[in-house]
């Protein structure tokens, strides 16, 4: 068996906490069987690694590896997507189309995120898991296939159950085995040296020299909370090592890179409606940004709807909800439903969204990291945060644009347009 050491070098895996090593031997002792696994741990700790492992040690591995991340895949199209569809089965199903679990036969499929499933989605789940069958979308076909399942979540699982957003059965059926791994606050050796893998990295990226903390701003490094975790560290990383001219980082430039000390203190819990807070003012910004992308995205995907298909009604009746999600007026919906209130839709909606995105995020450059957390006491509204804190960002870098929009991690255009919507 390949030592823990051996795995982490081959997986590009830094760190040697006791935790983190502990995961690691698991998914090594795990990959020979067949056995369901499911990664749990919050958002940027490392969780894609794990069913690479898996697979990769497994008599699997000749077979396909595919990664699915459920929160990213429309509700409409996700069961074709995993388990194919006939010809004719639905609108613009003009071919039949094999999912994912027949194409991973033989291999292993990473479900990414499987807290987001929707529980139509979950029944045909539980069946494939349990005896290895399915039926295409628009089939009556019983086909068989053998897979394994490795998923994992940064959502509270028990929490989804209570809710009903998640089958008790599937639950366990998926998590038989189950690797946690732990958060960058709980690894503080793990911290340095991370970051000065990733200063390396940049370095030899831009082709400029290693950035260096000072002793003072190691401590500030290792007093972060990390809500991001290591995607969080490594943005922090590669925006310092691009925008800072002195290659020696003290405390003080190191503390402009990551949300202020106050929103570092442990989170409030108020209900259960929200576990968590927005960790930095520049998370919020963020999110608006991607909140913005999901809308975009949703009306890509109907404008494609409406070109394939020139019965206007019928499009209109196949994405009812998705049109009411674009188009509701989110100011003047006053329904008193928890769910629908303006509150919730404008805070508690973003992270749901956000999940959504997060694999095409990951994707693109990795850059930002979410708080899967809202906090309650949020006061001020988006508009008056956003505002802030490009007034913020200027102040502080004495009216540069170029440095603001690269602190807030939009384009100059898109400062230059706020500035002049703002009329800063
Ligand atoms: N131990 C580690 N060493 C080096 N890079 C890591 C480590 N863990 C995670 N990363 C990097 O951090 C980023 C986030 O990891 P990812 O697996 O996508 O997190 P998660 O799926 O848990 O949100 C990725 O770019 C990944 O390569
Ligand atoms: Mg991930």
């Amino acid at each position: 068996m390949e030592s823990i050491q051996a795995i982490k070098q081959r997986f590009g895996i830094i760190g040697n906490d006791p935790k983190l090593n502990r995961s690691i031997e698991k998914a090594i002792q795990v990959s020979p069987t067949d056995i369901s696994v499911l990664v749990t741990g919050e958002s940027g700790v490392g969780k894609e690694s794990i069913p690479k492992i898996i697979h990769q040690l497994s008599h699997r591995k000749h077979g396909k590896y595919i990664a699915v991340n459920c929160g990213a895949i429309p509700e409409g199209t996700i069961d074709s997507e995993l388990f194919g569809h006939e010809k004719g089965a639905f609108t613009g199903a003009t071919n039949t189309r094999e999912g994912y679990f027949e194409v991973a036969d033989g291999g292993t499929i990473f479900l990414d995120e499987v807290g987001e499933l929707p529980l139509t989605t979950q029944v045909r789940l539980l069946r494939v898991l349990e005896n290895g069958e399915f039926i295409k979308v628009g089939s009556s076909k019983v086909q068989k296939t053998d897979v394994r399942i490795v998923a994992a979540t940064n959502v509270n699982m028990f929490e989804a159950i209570k809710k009903e957003k998640f089958r008790e059965d599937l639950y366990y059926r998926l998590s038989t085995i189950e690797i946690h791994l732990p958060p960058l606050r709980e690894r503080k050796e793990d911290i340095h040296l991370l970051f000065r893998k990733f200063a390396s990295d940049f370095a030899l990226k831009y082709k400029m020299p290693t950035i260096k903390l000072t002793d003072e701003a190691v401590e500030v490094l290792l007093k972060n909370r990390w809500n991001g975790n290591i995607r969080q560290l490594r943005n922090a990383a590669e925006q310092i090592s691009v925008l800072e001219h002195t290659r020696t980082i003290s405390a003080a430039t190191l503390k402009g890179y990551l949300p202020s000390q106050g929103d570092n203190l442990p989170a409030v819990i108020k209900n259960s409606k929200s576990d968590s807070d927005f960790s930095s003012e520049r998370e919020i910004l963020y999110k608006v940004l991607f909140d913005m992308k999901s809308d975009l995205n949703d009306l890509k995907k109907l404008t494609m709807e409406l070109m394939k298909n020139d019965n206007a009604n019928e499009v209109q009746k196949k994405n009812e909800s998705l049109i009411q999600k674009i188009y509701r007026d989110k100011e003047e919906d006053d329904d008193d439903d928890y769910e629908e209130t303006v509150e919730d839709l404008e805070v508690l909606s973003i992270p749901e969204k956000m999940n959504q995105l997060s694999e095409a995020i990951d994707e693109s450059n990795d850059k930002y990291y979410f708080a899967e957390e809202v906090e309650e006491e949020e006061t001020l509204s988006l508009h008056d945060k956003e505002l802030e804190l490009i007034k913020k960002s200027l102040e502080r870098h004495q009216g540069k644009r170029k440095l603001a929009a690269a602190e807030l991690g939009i384009s100059e255009r898109t400062l230059y347009r706020k500035i002049k919507q703002y009329d800063l």
